[in-house]
């Protein structure tokens, strides 16, 4: 039996934290048992709301790849590779466009709740509210039947199954119909307790050797009325609880510190300095095959090279079934 095709895709847009470990690569990583995964760097999505500011796309890109097979990607099993390195998603994102009213896309949650978040940006362009078609053509054009994803790209998929729906309208059943596939895990709060993200400055990244993991849950916000350790303090939504929750693999300690904290009875020191060793022990096999990866001069750009080309071939062959079905053959 074949397996089923899993695609999906991240924005190069900084270096990857413990918010996409938990939110996207292990679920990444243990599709890769049982799916035929296709993971991509989605360059071109990273334009979108970056257009002028390009400099360090490529350089992120490689980063974030490395960061991947830290994680336990393995590019023996899965396809590796860039977006703008296969322009064939290009031509179906244009194929797309021609059976998609524009309001389809002006009503995608996203589209207003990002222009609202970035504000100083220029998102007035095509290029910004066409996202989710794009999307939609990325993963259509390998016939994804599944698509894991946050629960904030529902909206993106459930858009892509209407496009599809309607092209498979019009020029007969050409495009295989994605189903999102809600990544179980829980939403990390940032180190500040606002939401994670590289602009607040408020992550552990993968990248980040132990004495900063450190240093970072020093720092972190924990509960704000708990001025000494006799105070008892509340363990709910508490970001420190949230950490040891998703990286403590000492469930009894974890329990303890609990039952301690709530009866003001252990110290932050105790509580933070358990968390960070916790969060080492996460992150040290992820730094280790990082530094491996990177040490190979060249090796992380051939390897999206490789897997640019496999994935090139299938989507190659995508679009000569659309061509096909459109009637543009010639
Ligand atoms: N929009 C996704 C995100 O921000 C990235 C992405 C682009 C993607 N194309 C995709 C995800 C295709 C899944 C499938 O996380």
């Amino acid at each position: 039996m074949t397996k089923k095709r899993v695609v999906s895709g991240m924005r190069p847009t900084g270096r990857l934290h413990l918010g996409h470990l938990v939110g996207a690569l292990d679920n990444w990583v243990a599709l890769q048992r049982d799916y035929d995964c296709y993971y991509f760097v989605a360059d071109w999505h990273a334009l979108t709301s970056h257009f002028n500011d390009t400099t360090e796309i490529v350089g992120h890109a490689l980063d974030n790849v490395a960061d991947w097979i830290g994680c336990g990607i393995d590019p023996e099993r899965s396809t590796i590779f860039v977006q703008s390195l296969v322009p064939e998603h290009a031509e179906l994102y244009l194929l797309l466009q021609m059976v998609t009213p524009i309001p389809w896309l002006e009503r995608v949650p996203t589209y207003k709740e990002i222009a609202e978040q970035l504000s100083d940006r220029d998102l007035s362009s095509i290029g910004f509210l066409g996202y989710p078609l794009l999307q939609t053509a990325d993963v259509t054009i390998y016939d994804a039947n599944v698509v894991p994803v946050g629960d904030d790209q529902v909206p993106h998929l459930e858009l892509s199954r209407e496009v599809v729906r309607r092209f498979n309208n019009v020029y007969g059943d050409v495009l295989v119909e994605p189903a999102a596939m809600l990544t179980p895990t829980p939403r990390l709060p940032g180190l500040d307790n606002r939401k994670m993200s590289k602009s607040y400055g408020n992550t552990i990244d993968l990248s980040d050797d132990a004495a900063t993991v450190v240093k970072k849950v020093r720092q972190m916000y924990t509960d704000p009325k708990r001025v000494r350790a006799d105070i008892p303090g509340t363990v709910e939504g508490n970001p420190v609880f949230l950490y040891h929750d998703a990286f403590n693999r000492n469930l009894e300690e974890v329990e303890d510190l609990k039952t301690r904290y709530r009866e003001g009875r252990v110290g932050d020191v105790e509580v933070k300095t358990k968390l960070a060793t916790a969060v080492n022990a996460v992150l040290e096999p992820i730094r280790q095959r990082r530094a491996e990866v990177l040490a190979r001069p060249g090796y992380v750009r051939e390897l999206v090279m490789e897997g640019s080309k496999k994935a090139r071939a299938q989507a190659i062959e995508t679009m000569t079934r659309v061509r096909d079905a459109v009637k543009l053959v010639y």
